[in-house]
């Protein structure tokens, strides 16, 4: 019996994949190369932007051909997309070949809903879960290691679908961190290891002991081994002072992190409820450049926010030619169901929107040209 998951989003659900992988491994099955081969396949899935689910539901109808080839084949859905009660619910009418709906709260429960499939079609999408503290991982990221730390996000930014399909902000344990990684580390295949959450810096805010995502990293530099640590993501307003002093501290800490501004004005930014203004930003990079000469600072924007005019677009536009940003990614703004921003009054046409992230593109392309440039000089 194989196994097949294509996996969609971030690197939280290419991690929750390794898990779901273990948990094939662990029934039995082993991996197919290709979907074609598969007696159960899963799909994790992404809701970020419209196009991300587009292309869920789209690759889920080319499915129907392997059923009917093979009637015993179990389908499974799950992940951020499937977590909304209304993609749920679409899925279940409109392919009835797919035998498996859950959420994201469900998946540490994946055997018990495919043992149930003899019963019949299974559809359950839980509210809420605890933090999976202990479950094993089929690593699949060569010499990085994931480690999560904490789940969900209690930063609502008003364009994000986030908070609503993953929850709100959980953080385990420091133990069971340090334990796992020093079972990782204990292995000697990896030589990094990167942390994970939607919003590492608030992590530990929520234990009843409540610790630090400083004092986590310190705590993690001490355990003995040839390693080297990152996190992803990181908040701009909750990026301290402390986060960074650890950083330019310790060697085994990667001078490189994720920052994502969003935008760069400060009537956008309030209206993307982010809480830090443009100038705030400025002065944590100039604070990280200042302990971090080389650092790697990336991040993301989002172009075409209801009501962003075109000198509030060009107020990014020159932040990112300001910062000259190591890389970035640049969103065209997709409504999504159930957040503030979807709900709001003018949302901005297509046609300028992709005008926008294009002039955003271009800008982005010249500065890394111009920066390699300078590195040959
Ligand atoms: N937790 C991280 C990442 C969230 S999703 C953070 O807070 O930064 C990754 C990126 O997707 C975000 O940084 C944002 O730029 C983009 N994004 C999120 N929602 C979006 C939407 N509705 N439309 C377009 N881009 C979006
Ligand atoms: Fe979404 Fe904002 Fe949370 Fe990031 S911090 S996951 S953008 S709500
Ligand atoms: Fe997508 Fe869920 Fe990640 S919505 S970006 S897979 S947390």
């Amino acid at each position: 019996m194989k196994y097949y998951i294509v996996t969609y989003g971030c690197q939280m659900n290419v991690h929750e994949s390794e898990k779901l992988s273990a948990i094939c491994e662990k029934m039995g099955y082993c991996l197919a190369d290709k979907r074609e081969d598969a007696d159960l396949i899963v799909f994790n899935t992404c809701a970020i932007r419209e196009g991300a689910e587009d292309r869920v539901l789209g690759n889920i109808g080319a499915l129907k051909k392997l059923k009917k080839k093979n009637p015993s084949l179990i389908i499974a859905v799950c992940g951020c997309a499937t977590q909304k009660e209304s993609t749920a619910n679409f899925i279940m009418k409109t392919f009835p070949f797919v035998d498996i709906v859950i959420g994201t709260f469900n998946l540490p429960n994946f055997e018990a809903y495919v043992n149930a499939v003899k019963m019949g079609r299974q559809m359950e999408l839980l509210k809420e879960g605890e933090i999976d503290e202990e479950h094993s991982y089929k690593r699949t990221s060569g010499e990085n290691a994931w480690v999560n730390i904490m789940q969900g996000c209690n930063n609502f930014c008003t364009y994000c679908i986030v908070p609503y399909v993953r929850g709100r902000e959980k953080s385990r344990q420091e133990e069971n961190i340090l334990r796992e990684i020093k079972e990782i580390v204990s292995e000697k295949k990896y030589k990094k290891i990167t942390l994970l959450g939607q919003n590492v810096n608030s992590y530990g805010k929520d234990l009843s002991t409540p610790i630090s995502f400083a004092k986590l990293l310190s705590d993690i530099c001490q355990i003995d081994g040839d390693f080297k640590l990152t996190f992803m993501t990181s908040h701009p307003k909750d990026l301290t002072d402390d986060v960074i002093d650890v950083m330019a501290k310790e060697d085994k800490i990667l001078k490189e992190i994720h920052l994502p501004a969003q935008s760069g004005n400060n009537r956008i930014l309030n209206l993307m409820n982010r809480k830090y203004t443009r100038e705030k930003y400025l002065s944590i990079i100039k604070k990280i450049r200042e302990r971090m000469p080389d650092a790697r600072i990336t991040s993301d924007f989002i172009v075409g926010f209801p009501t962003e005019t075109d000198e509030e677009f060009l107020d990014t536009c020159s932040l990112v030619e300001e910062v000259k940003f190591d890389g970035i990614f640049a969103f065209i703004y997709s409504p999504r169901e159930g957040t503030v921003a979807s709900k709001m009054e003018g949302q901005i046409p297509e046609e300028i929107k992709r005008k926008r992230v294009n002039i955003l593109l271009a800008l982005e392309k010249k500065i890394q040209l111009e920066k390699q440039k300078n590195s040959k000089n």
